[in-house]
């Protein structure tokens, strides 16, 4: 089924030139539509509440000074199972398991560490429509979400 996905290439990708120039070729090669795409930057609080349902985690504070320490790029992505799709794409989140199960995947070739590692994608219907929302809060996405 087509679905909406949201696509963020995070502060260390978007520092790189070449790096966001070849995740932006990636988005385009796999046949993604690219429905809105805009830059921006987070303040911390923008980080921490994106992020709330990590808060506790070992991890929380470096991801959100990461998540707020520059431009960052969001996409929203249509294409059939858009969702599963680009989190294939990524693959996986701990950059050692990427290096080595991966290679090929968005952070087996880029990711620097498991919290720089380059990419975000929405892991469900639910999490694509909150995340959607939050990056794009004038997009009305109600169309688009509705299940099969
Ligand atoms: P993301 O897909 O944006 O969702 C949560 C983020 O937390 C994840 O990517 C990483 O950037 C970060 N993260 C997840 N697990 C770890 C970990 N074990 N150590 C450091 N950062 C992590």
């Amino acid at each position: 089924v087509l679905q909406l996905t949201l696509a963020v290439i995070k502060p260390d990708a978007v520092a790189h030139p070449l790096m966001l120039e070849a995740l932006h070729q990636i988005i385009l090669d796999n046949n993604f539509g690219i429905v809105k795409c805009k830059d921006l930057v987070w303040r911390r609080q923008d980080s921490e509440r994106f992020y709330a349902e990590h808060s506790g985690r070992f991890f929380y504070q470096r991801l959100v000074e990461f998540m707020s320490s520059g431009p960052m790029r969001a996409y929203i992505l249509a294409r059939e199972d858009a969702i599963s799709y680009w989190r294939e794409l990524m693959g996986p989140t701990k950059v050692f398991r990427a290096r080595f199960n991966s290679p090929a995947s968005i952070r087996g070739q880029f990711g620097l560490t498991d919290t720089r590692n380059t990419t975000h994608g929405s892991d469900s219907l639910e999490s694509a429509q909150r995340e959607i929302t939050f990056f794009f809060p004038d997009f009305c996405a109600d169309e688009w979400m509705k299940k099969e």
